[in-house]
């Protein structure tokens, strides 16, 4: 449970607020490379913490991110021509460059004034097959952070987003809720659940797939530079081995999750304090088929998913496609990794009240969110260090492994031990 005012200061990012002063000082997704497929192609409007920006890539391929409206007399650059090294607004013409340069000001063609003044721009990289931009104060920019799916080959990994109305705690907190993976996930984490016969789903690209049938994975949990890690420990059928699936979290909103071929990094972009850009990066040693992440996380149905728009489409309207004769084989009635998760992030509201609700000893990971947020944005107030911060991320990753009585679960992953605190 969390007070109405606490919930208020984490759940709300928009200018002004406290969250969104914490949210600012970090990098952020705007949009995957793919949006922007090549040179002058058509702009994108981009909503990121309540604030609307326009991304766009230049004749050379460069990316910028303006604000959306145009200095001059605020017409939207998304409506622009994106041509020779700029954007020029339709209304009057001016032009900027990626970097936010006045190139042009053909209603006022003096060249002095159009040296004098500079387009509200952006920082931008571009990593990983996403765009990222900071947006936070000029004096506070951090070092760009880099995470493990950004060495790896094109063919090695694969980048979805997809845009969800509600509030992005509410995913976030799903995505470090291990108890919910061997029930809502059932289909997937637990097949002969109809006839109480557990077998381990065989796919090695489902992170879905447990090796336990245990739903009541008993937790432990640990601070660390990048926010927290955890492990749910599961009952096996070998005598003094349980199985343990560590995830972390990353402040201010990611994880990752293991599958046994691939991990999932899973980035919960609040574009406002109702609407959510899931960033999910899939990655391994192996090359990754799109088509097939894609069918498992359910999103290779319309009625879900807008692959044009990256919009989760399924809601109240359509019950979220749920199927209730189709009850009988899924647990769900619904499709899908994603298709279950996001449609149970809907179901709680577009901003969930949590003064309400009865947590147990399975939500731990759950609250220690909460906890690390509300220290992050209080030491975003006080100026203070901020986990996960400026840090180097590539060490940090998600297992599910046997773990023998005696062994700790920290030495699954000596690397989140080394990641440095800030
Ligand atoms: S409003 Fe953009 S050029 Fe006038
Ligand atoms: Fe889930």
């Amino acid at each position: 449970m969390l007070s109405q005012q606490d919930n208020e200061l984490l759940c709300r990012v928009g200018p002004g607020t406290p969250g969104g002063a914490m949210m600012r000082r970090f990098w952020h997704p705007v949009c995957t490379s793919a949006q922007l497929p090549e040179p002058d192609c058509p702009p994108l409007r981009v909503r990121l913490l309540g604030e609307d920006y326009v991304a766009f890539r230049d004749s050379s391929g460069r990316v910028g991110l303006l604000e959306e409206l145009c200095m001059h007399r605020g017409a939207s650059l998304a409506l622009g021509r994106v041509e020779e090294g700029g954007i020029r607004c339709l209304y009057h013409g001016w032009k900027f460059s990626a970097t936010g340069a006045v190139m042009e000001t053909p209603n006022h063609a003096d060249p002095k004034y159009t040296a004098r003044m500079k387009a509200p721009a952006f920082p931008v990289r571009e990593e990983g097959g996403i765009v990222w931009a900071y947006v936070g104060p000029k004096e506070l920019e951090p070092a760009f952070s880099r995470y493990a799916f950004m060495d790896v080959e094109p063919e090695h990994r694969v980048v979805l987003r997809i845009n969800v109305s509600c509030n992005y705690l509410q995913l976030v907190e799903g995505g470090e809720d291990s108890s919910h993976v061997g029930v809502l996930h059932t289909n997937m984490a637990r097949p002969g659940w109809k006839d109480n016969a557990f077998t381990r789903n065989p796919d090695v690209v489902n992170p879905a797939a447990l090796a336990s049938n245990d739903l009541e994975p008993a937790l432990k949990i640990e601070d660390t530079a990048f926010g927290f890690h955890y492990v749910a420990l599961r009952k096996t059928d070998t005598p003094r081995v349980q199985n343990a699936r560590v995830v972390p979290f990353i402040v201010p909103y990611g994880r990752i999750i293991p599958a046994p071929a691939y991990q999932f990094t899973v980035l919960e972009v609040p574009a406002d304090d109702t609407h959510t850009s899931t960033f999910l990066v899939i990655h391994g040693k192996e090359p990754v088929n799109e088509e097939r992440i894609i069918e498992l996380l359910g999103l290779n149905d319309p009625m879900y998913y807008n692959r044009k728009t990256c919009t989760f489409t399924a809601s109240w309207t359509n019950s979220f496609g749920q199927d209730r004769a189709y009850m009988k084989e899924s647990w769900t009635g619904l499709r899908g990794v994603e298709v279950e998760d996001a449609a149970i992030g809907l179901s709680q509201g577009p901003l969930y009240d949590r003064s309400r609700e009865h947590l147990v000893p399975a939500d731990q990971a759950v609250t220690r969110v909460r906890r690390v947020m509300l220290e992050a944005v209080r030491r975003a107030g006080e100026g203070g260090p901020l986990r996960a911060l400026g840090l180097d991320l590539r060490g940090v990753s998600a297992c599910d492994a046997d773990l023998e009585e005696g062994s700790a679960w920290q030495d699954l992953l000596p690397s989140h031990r080394e990641t440095p605190l800030a």
